[in-house]
């Protein structure tokens, strides 16, 4: 089977924080079961690097826009390769076959293209639009970002995105295209019954020069978040090429809930537009809060990906924000939990059962080991939690294997077989735990590539290969961790 993945593509107004890397972590373990299962995956991630947000921000550092984004840009894709992301495609929006394709994509929708003068309520931050109810609520203050809304008067392009309102609900309502969870399923469903309005699709060049041009009108360049939505399916080469046709439509697309909007109501409503597929399933994860407070710039909270890496692992960052921060909501970041989760889950828990379980096979059967299943299967309760992006249960799952194992040791005392010299008693007390701990290394392959593959190897062909370092070394928080 083809798989296509992908993750939302972060704007380069900044460095990636701890959202982002945990986006990426959860496509990727996407794409690597879907890849044990057996099938040809294409996982895609980016940079969105077009707007007024990025124009502006790259003013106020005395950087051209694409100077600002050719540096972000990089420190994303770093991020990638710093946590093991298997990713098969980085696309830019600033690519110039993105933009090509966007440009003939904009042609061939004209008919649910119009112009007209447009009055509204914009905040550069979200580069959105907001009714007046919503300015309203708020004060004329964009809570988000702290900043008035901007009041726009000029002539626009817009979409007929109402058109669409009811094919979009039908899909939804029917889960041909899935919305998980349940409870953004609902909320994305009450929008739709509140109704969608058309929406503004460019913006005068005078305005924000950073942009795709709208084709054969000098005035105005696309709006970003029309654009950056068409960056999955130029990626695969739209609509020409093989990849399209072999890979489209995905079968798993990964946003945070901020975005669920531009993703379960625009986006469809684009490829409807186009006659394209919509996306199989669409996955929302909550929000990271740091010390349960909202990360954000003003707060001064925000905890550097790299750094966390750095002090403990990727492997590490990857089991806690899968783990430890709830897949169907929000979740709560502190050096001290995730100190706590590495001593105790990885060290105390995993650690030890292969250490113990190494240090056994080596002094009581000189390190010899009973043959490999080679028809491992993935367990059937933990393949449906991945598909349902429950990440945090499917771990728990596989933690539950590794407290059991803990728990034979405990019982069987291994210690004393070796004492009473009742071999084969003891031989089959410990290939039952070796194999349990390949099963369980396989089972991590998504979740903890390295450590999989180190457990893997310990008890690999034969005879054990015992490494001088534990896998977990016991660490302790340091005081900077804590400010
Ligand atoms: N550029 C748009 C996406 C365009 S997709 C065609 C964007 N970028 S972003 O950088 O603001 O956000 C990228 C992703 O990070 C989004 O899925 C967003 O929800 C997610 N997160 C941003 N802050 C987050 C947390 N505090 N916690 C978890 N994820 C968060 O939106």
């Amino acid at each position: 089977m083809k798989t296509f993945i992908t993750s939302s593509i972060p704007y380069v107004n900044g460095p990636p924080h701890l959202g982002h890397a945990m986006e990426f972590t959860m496509v990727d373990v996407l794409a690597r079961y879907s890849r044990l299962k057996g099938d040809e995956v294409i996982l895609s991630i980016g940079t969105d690097e077009h707007g007024g947000k990025i124009a502006e921000k790259a003013e106020s550092m005395n950087l051209t826009p694409i100077e600002l984004a050719n540096k972000n840009s990089q420190e994303f894709e770093r991020l990638a390769k710093t946590l093991e992301i298997s990713y098969d495609r980085f696309i830019r929006t600033t690519d110039k076959d993105h933009e090509d394709r966007v440009q003939k994509i904009w042609l061939s929708i004209k008919d649910d293209l119009y112009k007209k003068q447009y009055q509204g309520w914009y905040c550069p931050g979200d580069e959105a639009f907001f009714s007046e109810a919503v300015v309203k609520r708020n004060n004329n203050i964009c809570p988000e970002h702290n900043r008035p809304y901007e009041k726009v008067i000029e002539e626009n392009y817009f979409f007929k995105l109402s058109k669409y309102n009811k094919q979009i609900q039908e899909i939804i309502t029917s889960n041909q295209f899935l919305v998980i969870p349940e409870t953004k399923r609902n909320e994305i469903l009450s929008l739709l019954d509140e109704g969608l309005e058309d929406i503004s699709v460019s913006r005068p060049k005078s305005k924000i020069y950073w942009g795709i041009p709208v084709p054969d009108d000098d005035s105005q360049v696309i709006y970003v978040w029309f654009e950056a939505l068409l960056n999955y399916i130029t990626v695969l080469g739209f609509p020409d090429k093989q990849d399209f046709k072999d890979y489209w439509p995905a079968s798993y697309q990964v946003v945070g809930k901020d975005i669920i909007r531009f993703h379960a109501a625009i986006w469809p409503a684009i490829l409807m537009s186009l006659k394209v597929a919509t996306p199989k399933k669409l996955y929302v994860h909550g929000f990271i809060n740091v010390d349960n407070l909202k990360m954000s710039k003003s707060l001064g909270n925000s905890v550097d990906p790299f750094g966390i890496v750095d002090k403990y692992s990727a492997d590490t960052f990857r089991y806690y924000f899968l783990r430890h921060i709830p897949s169907y909501d929000d979740g709560n970041f502190s050096w001290e939990s995730i100190n706590e989760v590495y001593n105790s889950d990885l060290g105390n828990e995993l650690g030890n059962a292969v250490q113990r379980t190494a240090v056994m096979v080596q002094n009581y059967l000189n390190g010899e080991l009973p043959d490999i299943d080679p028809k491992l299967k993935y367990d059937q309760e933990i393949s449906g939690l991945i598909e349902d992006c429950r990440f945090d249960k499917a771990l728990e799952q596989i933690w539950l294997r590794i407290k059991n194992l803990n728990q034979f040791i405990e019982e069987q005392k291994p210690w004393q077989l070796f004492k009473t010299g009742e071999q084969d008693k003891l031989s089959e007390v410990l290939n039952s735990q070796i194999n349990s701990l390949r099963y369980i290394a396989y089972l991590l392959k998504p979740f903890m590539p390295e450590v999989s593959d180190k457990i893997s190897k310990t008890f690999g062909d034969k005879l054990l290969s015992l490494s001088k370092q534990t896998l977990f070394p016991r660490e302790e928080l340091d005081q900077h961790a804590t400010s």
